[in-house]
């Protein structure tokens, strides 16, 4: 028997009450008297007027309750062909050795701090040497170009920007520290220092004189058994801010309290994912995105559990067995992942044959989210693993799944498609575009009444009314997820498409709008449109549409390959631009917005009705014309 129903129950008639609970499971400094301020921030604080330290839950208590000999991060790197493990005692001499390095370096409470690092364990060690100094930390994805780690550089404004020489990539290596260099030469902000961990398989030769070395300084700092204490914050100030994805190229800063953060993620440890202390929990994701600082750092290190940071990727290193491997090797209990990765392990070994070959009787669960899960994938994930296979709904701006379904509270029936029920927190509705509740069944536009729980984002980084336009001004007294969906008369979450520009490359959530932005600044392009198109492997991939200006004669498939070199360059590899078309006009309303929804139909070959605002019925004529040229789809 579920006792979903029961606790979501609780939960809706004391939330105070239910996250005042699940707050025992933290060590404070000082708690708060009460667990929701209603009055305060914009749509109220957790645990306002606490003082913690989210590094102190994460290492510290544990090993003060005599688990130090437990073990805490596996480095798993198939692409340098190395396992490393840490204990919690072994984390807390790295960790503290880290922050004593940031300190001396400057870095002091309330500062920020980039992180730009591949899937190493000095990545979860920088986050936590961070949070250990009340520092805010703000990782960038290994995949983004220099432009785009710029951005954020300027945004962010770090004292300090933790790097390594190079990430590896199946057969290329990717030097990061020119990256970095690049990014700080375009940025107007510049750090003061940057701590650079160089790796054998490409050390930097060029180290400029805010560069220090990490492993020097730290290892220094180690033999002379130099640490920090845990400096107090409190529960409302930020642990970190986590750029993502919105409609233009400027990205938005979302701001992670520390308490409630610290609250919610331990109570899904147990409650959501069934895992104990000593598990160990894989979150094959990368510390980039926001699976990565919930479930590869912060989630498994404060339930005192295992986590995984894996080096390398679903298929190809070496082969599709990658991840029953790790799973063998490492005893994991529970694994969480996109369900792209399975789309990529399925298409390689459809029967699942290096399944069989592994031992994997310590796995229980797959968790999967970032994407929607077709059918297909699911039944074979369960039919292969036969295993319980759980979808859940995510977003960076919350930090932990908005529905899912509890395997610590006993799991309810799967409904195929559906990404479960909503987690005790979230008061999920669907309504029209005049903010009227649909009946049960109805596709409409997904909210969730405020105030968010623990954990949800209190604010965007320095942009305080983006934060109100994006989120809260649509649905006055509700939180606009952009998410289409529907909830049907059990109360199961279906997740159908974005709201907005936003697109699903490989469980990467990326902008549209950005990529525009790149075409746009082309010198022979007029106009141009960018839509995420159906892709077998990654859910979705973006597609081009330009016009060029009066008069250019030069050939299109050059100006396509500039195109796609230009988004390559701005944005980064991550964004998958492999193809851009000439089209003579883009179809519009007759207000002159243009019609993406449509264009992506019919490159999907999809159904679609001719919108009844448009300008020129006959452009789509020329688009489907122009894609039949190209061989689309
Ligand atoms: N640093 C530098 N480059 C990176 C990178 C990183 N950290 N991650 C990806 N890239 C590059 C890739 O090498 C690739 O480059 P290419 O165009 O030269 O081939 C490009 O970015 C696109 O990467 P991706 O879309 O990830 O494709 P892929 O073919 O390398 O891998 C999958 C496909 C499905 C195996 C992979 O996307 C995957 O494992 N996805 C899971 C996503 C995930 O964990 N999401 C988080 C939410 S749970
Ligand atoms: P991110 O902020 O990168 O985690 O991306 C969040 C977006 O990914 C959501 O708004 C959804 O569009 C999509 N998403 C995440 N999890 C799921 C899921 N389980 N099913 C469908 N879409 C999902």
């Amino acid at each position: 028997m579920s006792r979903y129903a029961e606790t979501y129950a609780s939960w809706q008639s004391d939330p105070e009450g239910f996250w005042s609970d699940a707050a025992q499971e933290i060590d404070w400094f000082v708690p708060a008297t009460r667990a929701f301020s209603p009055k305060s921030g914009v749509y109220g604080r957790w645990f306002e007027g606490a003082l913690c330290n989210t590094c102190y839950n994460c290492v510290d208590r544990h090993v003060e309750a005599g688990h130090g000999d437990m073990i805490a991060v596996i480095h798993d790197s198939p692409v340098t062909e190395t396992v490393a493990r840490f204990t919690y005692n072994d984390l807390k001499i790295q960790v503290g050795a880290l922050a004593s390095v940031l300190r001396a370096l400057g870095v002091g409470k309330g500062d920020r701090v980039v992180i730009y690092m591949p899937m190493v364990p000095e990545a979860v060690f920088a986050m936590l040497a961070c949070a250990r100094l009340g520092a805010i930390h703000s990782v960038v994805f290994g995949g983004f170009a220099a432009r785009e780690l710029a951005t954020r550089i300027d945004d962010a404004s770090p004292k300090v920007i933790i790097s390594a020489s190079c990430g590896i990539e199946p057969g290329r290596v990717i030097a990061y520290k020119p990256l970095l260099d690049e990014a700080i030469e375009i940025a107007a902000n510049t750090p003061e220092k940057c701590l650079i961990l160089q790796r054998e398989a490409l050390a930097c030769e060029l180290m400029h004189e805010r560069d220090v070395d990490y492993a020097e300084t730290v290892g220094t700092a180690i033999r002379e058994g130099e640490t920090t204490e845990c400096v107090s914050v409190a529960a409302t100030d930020p642990l970190y801010i986590l750029y993502t994805s919105g409609t233009t190229g400027q990205p938005k800063g979302v701001v992670r309290d520390t308490g409630g953060h610290m609250v919610a993620l331990k109570w899904t440890m147990e409650n959501l994912y069934g895992v104990k202390p000593g598990d160990v929990f894989w979150a094959a994701s990368d510390v980039g995105w926001v699976v990565g600082h919930s479930y590869i750092c912060y989630g498994p290190l404060l339930h005192g559990a295992a986590t995984v940071v894996y080096e390398g990727k679903p298929v190809g290193t070496p082969d599709a067995g990658a991840f029953w491997r790790v799973i063998q090797d490492h005893q994991v209990v529970a694994l969480f992942t996109a369900p792209t990765a399975f789309r990529a392990i399925k298409k390689e070994d459809p029967v699942g044959a290096l399944i069989e070959q592994h031992d994997l009787s310590k796995f229980r669960t797959l968790f999967l989210a970032g994407e929607r899960s077709d059918s297909a994938t699911i039944e074979w994930a369960q039919k292969r693993l036969q295993r319980p296979v759980i979808d859940h709904w995510w977003q960076t701006e919350t930090g932990w799944a908005m529905s899912g379904n509890p395997v610590g509270l006993g799991t309810f029936p799967v409904k195929p498609g559906s990404p479960g029920k909503p987690m005790p927190g979230y008061d999920v509705r669907v309504m029209d575009d005049e903010g009227r509740e649909v009946e049960p069944g109805t596709l409409g536009n997904i909210v969730c009444k405020l105030p968010l729980p623990p954990s949800g984002f209190p604010t965007l980084w320095q942009a305080p009314e983006r934060f109100i336009s994006s989120y809260l001004a649509e649905f006055p007294g509700y939180y606009a997820t952009s998410d289409a969906g529907i909830i049907d008369g059990d109360g199961y979450v279906f997740i159908m498409a974005r709201t907005d520009d936003i697109i699903n490359v490989a469980g990467h959530r990326l902008s549209t709008g950005a990529m525009e932005e790149v075409i746009a600044d082309h010198p022979d392009i007029a106009e141009c449109a960018v839509v995420g198109i159906a892709d077998d492997l990654k859910g979705q991939v973006p597609m081009g549409f330009f016009v060029l200006n009066d008069g250019i004669a030069r050939h299109e498939a050059e100006i396509e390959r500039e195109l796609v070199a230009a988004v390559r360059a701005r944005i980064g590899a991550v964004a998958v631009f492999k193809s851009a078309i000439r089209v003579p006009r883009l179809p519009k309303t007759r207000s002159g917005k243009v019609l993406r929804g449509t264009m992506k139909k019919i490159a999907d070959r999809e159904e679609f009705k001719t919108p009844a605002a448009i300008d020129d019925a006959a452009v789509l004529e020329e688009i489907a014309t122009a894609l039949k040229e190209r061989g689309v789809p």
